[in-house]
């Protein structure tokens, strides 16, 4: 990564973002951290000082609420002000949104959902590729989708429908804004550590375990290094690309295995299975060595 190039992180005050933001930070370049909670971007704000020194932290905070294209508009032109161009747009707030039996959910909490999940991920893609076009020089955006957005019975139906539109969105993007030497791609995290998980279950580690192939539990910075490759040189030929975070999870699928049986390789089994052939099976009990 050059020295100057800039990087806008919505949602950059707490967890995924906060990681891609110190990401981009310790790499050189220069944030704006765009965040509708105020205090958590004033504190981290101060943790970016002490860590990397006031002089050298080239980080600033604005409050937005992107689902406002007032807000996205001030926050991409305060980033090309402050830091003179925008190569990164990181489209990344979210909330769980709205929950419960699909005959009771409201729909101001329905468009609540789609505002800050769909809404804030256009709008931000919107005017970031205005000043990308602008600039002439091209850029990436990458957008935070879910696992969620891929398959029912993970995420409840707002968050899910929205996450799915994402998706959908960096692809067509992607299409568009080609010619542009703008990329557009999507990062889909399994069950990371943050507190939008924590706040929902605090036991989040143990419940995953036996779910979740990979043996450590997903952190904010397994996302941010994935989002640092997709905004830099290494990613250039990628783009209308959804990659999935999720420790083995979705590979994992729907647990057929253990469900007819249980998983033969578990029981100490080998063989091969011929089928209704009218050729015989073949069943051996592994010996341990
Ligand atoms: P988090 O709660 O730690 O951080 C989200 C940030 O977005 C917060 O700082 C919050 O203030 C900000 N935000 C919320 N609404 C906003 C709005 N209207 N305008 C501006 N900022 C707003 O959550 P986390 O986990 O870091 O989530 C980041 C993204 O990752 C979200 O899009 C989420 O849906 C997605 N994701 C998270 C997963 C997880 O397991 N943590 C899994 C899959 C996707």
């Amino acid at each position: 990564m050059s020295e100057h190039q800039t990087a806008l992180v919505t949602g950059g005050a707490s967890g995924i973002g906060r990681a891609a933001v110190e990401r981009f930070l310790a790499a050189g370049w220069s944030v704006m951290i765009a965040d509708f909670n105020a205090d958590s971007g004033a504190a981290m704000l101060d943790d970016c000082k002490t860590r990397f020194g006031a002089g050298d932290c080239r980080a600033a905070f604005i409050r937005v609420d992107v689902s406002s294209e007032a807000d996205m508009q001030t926050a991409i032109a305060r980033t090309t002000a402050s830091f003179g161009r925008l190569d990164c747009m990181i489209n990344n707030a979210g909330i769980g949104g709205a929950f419960g039996p699909v005959t009771d959910l409201d729909v101001a909490d329905w468009d609540y959902t789609f505002a800050v999940l769909v809404r804030g991920v256009f709008l931000g893609t919107k005017h970031a590729a205005r000043a990308m076009k602008a600039q002439g020089t091209g850029g990436a955006i990458v957008n935070t989708a879910s696992i969620a957005g891929l398959a029912g019975g993970i995420g409840p139906q707002a968050y899910s429908a929205a996450k799915a539109a994402v998706i959908s969105f960096t692809k067509t993007t992607a299409v568009e804004l080609a010619p542009h030497n703008i990329r557009v791609n999507a990062v889909s995290p399994g069950v990371i550590t943050t507190p939008l998980v924590e706040t929902g279950r605090a036991d989040v580690a143990s419940v995953m375990a036996p779910l979740q192939p990979w043996p450590a539990p997903g952190m904010p910075d397994d996302v941010a290094r994935v989002i640092e490759f997709l905004a830099g040189d290494g990613a250039r030929f990628m783009t209308g690309e959804n990659i999935v975070i999720d420790g083995g999870l979705m590979a994992s699928g729907p647990r057929l295995g253990d469900a007819i049986g249980g998983d033969p390789a578990s029981r100490g089994l080998t063989g091969v299975n011929r089928g209704s052939t009218g050729l015989g099976h073949v069943v051996t009990k592994l010996t341990e060595d």
